[in-house]
């Protein structure tokens, strides 16, 4: 199925262990590219673990263990031949609380860059422009690159840590909810950016904010205790929800 070409990563029979403990639990999703796959569910439902799989970031923690195989472009990403430096280079990753670095705004978005190897200023120049524009920042801060990115506000600090992951040129971008703690018009320039974007990437979005899915997201996954309890295009999930259990979430019964 992943031969498909529009398939980008496909998930079979994922499960994932923290030491005894099943976190994941048979997770067969498919992510299509060029689309938001949106995914929501309830505090503990196993989110943020599903995305940091998805480029091998719980290997970070102790005990994590996984089965099954999470395919990107058909290639198995736990294939011990895979570099797992250019796995996270291809799958870039934007975190809940934006951290921008003390350091300036040029700085913050070619950080990664640098550490790759690229020293040429005007190729430089040239990505700082271009990822500062993806992420609606550039027409902002283009007359002070050189302020400290521990300057802007919270909404801007994370454009600049999507502009960070942009840099990078990534194909599949992965965001645990950016917008939490962000006032309602850094979100909707968050979520602009992530409808422009989802053009050239494909993008797994994770939000407490069923709303925001509802929004964005082509196609929205609900997670609970652990299973991928139902997944379909999102105007689906929200008006017509096959499991009680989602229906329940998204109109607020439990969460
Ligand atoms: N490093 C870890 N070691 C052990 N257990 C963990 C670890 N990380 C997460 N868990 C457990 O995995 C389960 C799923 O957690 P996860 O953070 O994926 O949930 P979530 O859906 O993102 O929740 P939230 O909406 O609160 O962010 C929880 O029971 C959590 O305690
Ligand atoms: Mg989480």
């Amino acid at each position: 199925m992943s031969l498909e070409k529009n398939i980008k990563i496909d998930t079979r029979h994922l499960n994932l262990y923290f030491f005894e403990e099943k976190i994941l639990k048979d997770i067969n999703l498919e992510i299509t590219s060029n689309q938001i796959l949106g995914i929501i569910g309830p505090a503990g439902s196993g989110k943020t673990t599903f995305l940091r799989s998805l480029n091998r970031m719980n290997e970070l923690e102790p005990g994590s263990r996984i089965e099954g195989q999470i395919l990107l472009d058909g290639i198995d990403i736990y294939n011990s031949e895979l570099d797992v430096i250019s796995l996270r280079k291809r799958v870039g990753i934007v975190f809940a609380l934006p951290v921008a670095l003390p350091m300036s705004i040029y700085e913050n978005v070619v950080y990664g860059v640098r550490l790759s190897g690229i020293k040429d200023k005007a190729r430089l120049d040239e990505i700082v422009e271009k990822s500062l524009s993806a992420a609606f920042l550039w027409d902002e801060l283009k007359d002070r690159l050189n302020l400290s990115g521990l300057r802007l506000s919270g909404g801007q600090q994370q454009r600049l840590c999507l502009a960070r992951v942009l840099a990078m040129e990534p194909d599949v971008i992965l965001l645990d909810e950016p917008c939490s703690g962000l006032d309602p018009i850094s979100t909707s320039w968050i979520e602009d950016a992530l409808i422009e974007l989802k053009k050239n990437y494909t993008i797994v979005l994770v939000t407490n904010n069923t709303m925001q899915a509802a929004r964005v997201a082509d196609k929205t996954a609900f997670f609970l205790m652990g299973e991928l309890l139902e997944v379909g295009l999102t105007k689906q999930i929200f008006t017509a929800p096959v499991k009680q259990e989602t229906n329940d979430y998204i109109t607020g019964r439990f969460g």
